[in-house]
C-alpha cells in the first residue's frame, strides 16, 4: 500500500492534501465540513486583526480556465479565533491558520492569538493580489517582508509557513523569507488578472482587478515549486490549479511535500478530495513507490 503520510515544517499530515486558504474554511461549520472530506490538514481563510467586510458584488467570476476573485480578504477578525480554534481542538487533523496584516505588528498579534488558542502552524499570506497594503505590496517590499517574517517567527513557537505569489524573483524572495525564520513555503497565490464584459465595456469584478486561480495557473505554480525546491530543498506546499490526482502528483514530483486545493473544490465540490487521494494511491502502486516521501522532488533526480 502506498503510504500517503507526509510532513510540512515538522507537522505530520495523514495525507498531503489540504484546502487552500479562502476555500470554505471561513467559520466553524465550513471547517468541520472540510475536516470530514478526508483532508490531511485544514488551512483557514486569512485572518486579520480586525474583521473585514467583502468588496461589493461581484467578487468572483467563473472562467473556463479557472476563476477570478477579489473578495477583499473578508474575515471575522482575530478575536474569532478563540471560539473557532477551541471548538476545533478535537478534530484530529492540524489546523493551519492563515494570517494577513498591514505591518509586522499586526501579523505578530494575529499569530500570537492563533498560537494561544491552539493553531498547529501559521501560514503568512504575503501575497494577496487585490488588497492594498496587505498583499503583494508586502512581497514587493523586501525590508517589510523581512520584518513581518522575523516579527512572527520571534513571537510564536509553532512553525511559520510563508505563502508567496508570483513575482519575478520568487527564488530570491523565498531565500529571504527562509533566512528570516520561515520553516516552509506555500507556493503560489492567485495572479493579478481581470475580465471585461464586452457589451457593457466594464470590468466584471467590482474591484476591477482580481486574482486568477485554477487550471490556468497550474503550470506556473509547478514552475515556482520546481525552481524554489531546486535551490533550497525546503518543505513546500504546492498551490495553484490542482484539480485531479495527476496535477497533485506533478506538484509533489516538482518538490512539494503537500498540496493545497482551492478552485477545484469550488468547481467540483468536496468529493474532489477523495478522488485525488484515491488517484494518488493508484499511481503510487502503479509505479511501485512505497511512500509520498519517495517521490517528493523526483523531477530533480538524474
Ligand atoms: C475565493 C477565493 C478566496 C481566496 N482567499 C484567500 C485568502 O484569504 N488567503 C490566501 O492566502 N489565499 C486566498 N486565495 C488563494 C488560494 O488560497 C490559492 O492560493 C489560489 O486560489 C490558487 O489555488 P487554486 O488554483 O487551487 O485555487 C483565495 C482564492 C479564492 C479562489
Amino acid at each position: 500500500m502506498f503510504n500517503l503520510e507526509t510532513s510540512v515544517a515538522g507537522i505530520k499530515l495523514k495525507n498531503p492534501i489540504t484546502n487552500a486558504s479562502g476555500i470554505l474554511a471561513k467559520d466553524i461549520d465550513s471547517i468541520k465540513e472540510l475536516v470530514s472530506s478526508g483532508l490531511g490538514a485544514v488551512v483557514t481563510k486569512s485572518i486579520t486583526i480586525e474583521p473585514r467586510k467583502p468588496y461589493d458584488l461581484p467578487t468572483a467570476v467563473p472562467l473556463e480556465c479557472g476563476m477570478l476573485n477579489a473578495v477583499g480578504l473578508s474575515n471575522p477578525g482575530s478575536e474569532s479565533l478563540k471560539e473557532t480554534l477551541s471548538t476545533l481542538k478535537e478534530v484530529g487533523i492540524p489546523i493551519i491558520v492563515s494570517i494577513a496584516g498591514r505591518n509586522e505588528k499586526e501579523f505578530a498579534h494575529v499569530a500570537h492569538v492563533a498560537e494561544k488558542y491552539g493553531a498547529s502552524a501559521i501560514e503568512l499570506n504575503l501575497s494577496c493580489p487585490h488588497v492594498e497594503k496587505m498583499g503583494l505590496e508586502v512581497l514587493n517590499d523586501i525590508s517589510l517582508m523581512r520584518k513581518v517574517v522575523k516579527g512572527v517567527t520571534s513571537t510564536v513557537k509553532i512553525p511559520v509557513i510563508a505563502k508567496l505569489g508570483i513575482v519575478d524573483d520568487i527564488v530570491r524572495l523565498s531565500g529571504v523569507v527562509l533566512e528570516s525564520g520561515a520553516k516552509a513555503l506555500s507556493l503560489i497565490n492567485t495572479i493579478r488578472a481581470m475580465k471585461i464584459d464586452v457589451y457593457t465595456k466594464r470590468p466584471v469584478l467590482s474591484h476591477v482587478i482580481g486574482g486568477l486561480s485554477g487550471m490556468a495557473i497550474h503550470p506556473i505554480a509547478v514552475r515556482a515549486v520546481y525552481e524554489v525546491y531546486k535551490e533550497y530543498r525546503v518543505d513546500i506546499m504546492g498551490v495553484g490549479g490542482v484539480y485531479d490526482w495527476e496535477t497533485a502528483i506533478e506538484m509533489i514530483v516538482a518538490g512539494a511535500r503537500a498540496v493545497q486545493v482551492g478552485t477545484a473544490i469550488i468547481k467540483k465540490g468536496l468529493g474532489v478530495i477523495n478522488e485525488i487521494i484515491d488517484g494518488m494511491i493508484k499511481y503510487g502502486e502503479e509505479i511501485g513507490a512505497r511512500s509520498i516521501g519517495e517521490i517528493v522532488g523526483a523531477a530533480h533526480k538524474a
